[in-house]
């Protein structure tokens, strides 16, 4: 795992904010490897430094991270008296304080994460950081052929509902064309939504990619596992970035 900045260390591992821990640091109180260091700016590696604050020692993996390849046919919800939810399909034990960042609807696929960390999942999903998602979607009909051009102008739907400027490219065309689709905001079905305003269907919906966080393509729908460090550094860029 790359080496990162003792104070963004400390502060993602919420111990304050970064000017917070920047004074922690600088008075004395942060030992790295059982060695005082004062410098905010000195580089660790948060997988095997052994960071303490007041002599109590920092878990860089005190939470949890996992990327699920969620399937079709499950909701996003913690718990559902009627429907499978996406926690359904990890273990029992290991559902406590689990969540979902961001939602999919019932029949899309693909990317999401699922944490125990609040702040970083408002920070991702926060509208003024315009974290960028991305799409891939099966879809019929016959687009209007400036559909790429409204898309980047930012669309307004149907109901009336102005759209930031967003991506779409055309992967292939064939009985369905497949298009992908990078947005930056999340309204209620916006991909289904954009994409019938320009004349077409969408009859499949995958996520592949959160901010610089890519779905694995060897990760079966329905199966989850956590995230490794640097996907997690990635994302949590993703949260900090603003635009
Ligand atoms: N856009 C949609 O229409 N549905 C989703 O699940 C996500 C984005």
């Amino acid at each position: 795992m790359p080496r990162m900045r003792l104070d963004k260390l400390l502060s993602h591992l919420n111990c304050g904010s970064r000017r917070e821990v920047q004074a922690m640091i600088r008075s004395g109180r942060v030992t790295v490897d059982g060695a005082m260091e004062t410098d905010p700016a000195a580089k660790v590696d948060p997988d095997a430094a052994q960071v303490a604050l007041d002599e109590q020692a920092q878990c860089y993996r005190a939470q949890r991270y996992y990327m699920l390849n969620k399937p079709s046919g499950v909701i996003t919800a913690s718990r559902d008296e009627r429907h499978d939810t996406v926690l359904d399909l990890f273990p029992e034990e290991e559902r406590r304080g689990l969540f979902a960042v961001g939602r999919l609807d019932k029949d899309t696929e693909g990317l999401l994460i699922i944490t125990d960390d609040g702040a970083l999942s408002h920070a991702l999903m926060s509208p003024a950081r315009h974290v960028s998602k991305v799409y891939e979607a099966a879809v019929e009909g016959t687009l209007v052929s400036d559909a790429a051009e409204r898309f980047r102008q930012g669309l307004i739907l149907r109901d009336g509902t102005v759209c930031l400027p967003a991506r779409m490219e055309i992967l292939s065309e064939g009985v369905e064309t497949l298009v992908r689709v990078t947005l930056c905001e999340g309204k209620y079905h916006q991909v289904k939504r954009m994409v019938a305003a320009v004349g077409g269907t969408v009859v499949r919906l995958r996520r592949v990619q959160m901010g610089g966080l890519m779905l694995d393509p060897a990760l079966p729908a329905g199966a989850f596992r956590e995230l490794t460090g640097e996907e997690l550094t990635l994302l949590q860029q993703s949260g900090e970035e603003t635009s």
